[in-house]
């Protein structure tokens, strides 16, 4: 295969994961972030989508629920970010699916998987209008706990990310580790980025490794993830190596 004939690869935006990753996300494909609470998961897929904002793409955030609302504030506090500058440049859309007149909240009268499905559509529909390349959805959880059965549930992710592939969309895709659902989720991925946090003696360090990627190689090394007042970085050696 010649150069021009593999997929493009999109960079992170995190210093030292495209080198993780060889080169970055493949363009159009479902990439997940998973990690226990406060891992850092929000701040991987912000930076991502600002990544794109900054070198003039259409981004867009798709909120999820009532926790996930705050993320203009935290950015701001914890980085300085200026979320919404890029709004008002019209490059940054936030997607808020808890706003009721989007009609998608969770009522007794909605089998939840007719839920995800309006979901999907409202995604497909907001692709069309803002041609995104690039989506972050923060995080998946809330949509997903209602469905009971496990074949069901696959088929359902499997069904929304299956948007993102088709309209060619790079999307970062936030689970938690709760509730065991992020296993499901992890299977429907083109790839899966996994962030945690090491104990050695007193000290408390943030790890990241890349579970998978399907098509690509990738550097099997518990590395360390950096998080400073500048963001998120992954630094280029690992402490763990034997
Ligand atoms: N400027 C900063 N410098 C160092 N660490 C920071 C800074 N800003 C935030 N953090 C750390 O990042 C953590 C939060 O990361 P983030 O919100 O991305 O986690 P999360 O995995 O999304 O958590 P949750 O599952 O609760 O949503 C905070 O707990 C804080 O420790
Ligand atoms: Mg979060």
């Amino acid at each position: 295969m010649s150069d021009s004939d593999l997929p493009e690869r999109i960079g992170t935006g995190i210093p030292g994961l495209d080198e993780m990753l060889r080169g970055g996300f493949f363009a159009g494909t479902a990439n997940v972030v998973s990690g226990d609470s406060g891992t850092g998961k929000t701040i991987l897929g912000t930076q991502f989508i600002v990544e794109g904002a900054k070198n003039g793409e259409n981004v867009m955030c798709i909120i999820t629920s009532e926790e996930s609302k705050s993320i203009v504030r935290e950015m701001k506090t914890s980085f300085g970010w200026e979320l919404e500058k890029y709004v008002r440049e019209g490059k940054l859309t936030f997607v808020d699916i808890t706003d009721p007149s989007l009609r998608l909240q969770k009522s007794v009268e909605i089998a939840p998987s007719e839920l995800i499905k309006s979901f999907k559509k409202l995604v497909e529909s907001k692709i069309e209008e803002i041609k995104p390349t690039r989506i972050f959805i923060d995080s998946i959880e809330a949509l997903f706990l209602a469905i009971e059965s496990n074949y069901k549930l696959r088929t359902l992710i499997d069904d929304v990310f299956s948007v993102f592939r088709k309209h060619n969309v790079t999307s970062v895709i936030t689970v938690g580790s709760m509730y065991g659902l992020d296993e499901m989720v992890e299977y429907g991925a083109d790839s899966v980025i996994k962030l945690g946090r090491i104990i050695a003696g007193n000290n408390l360090q943030r790890s990241i490794y890349v579970m998978k990627m399907r098509g690509s190689g990738t550097i099997n090394e518990v590395r360390v993830l950096n998080i400073s007042d500048k963001g998120m970085s992954v630094l280029a050696q690992s402490p763990y190596l034997e």
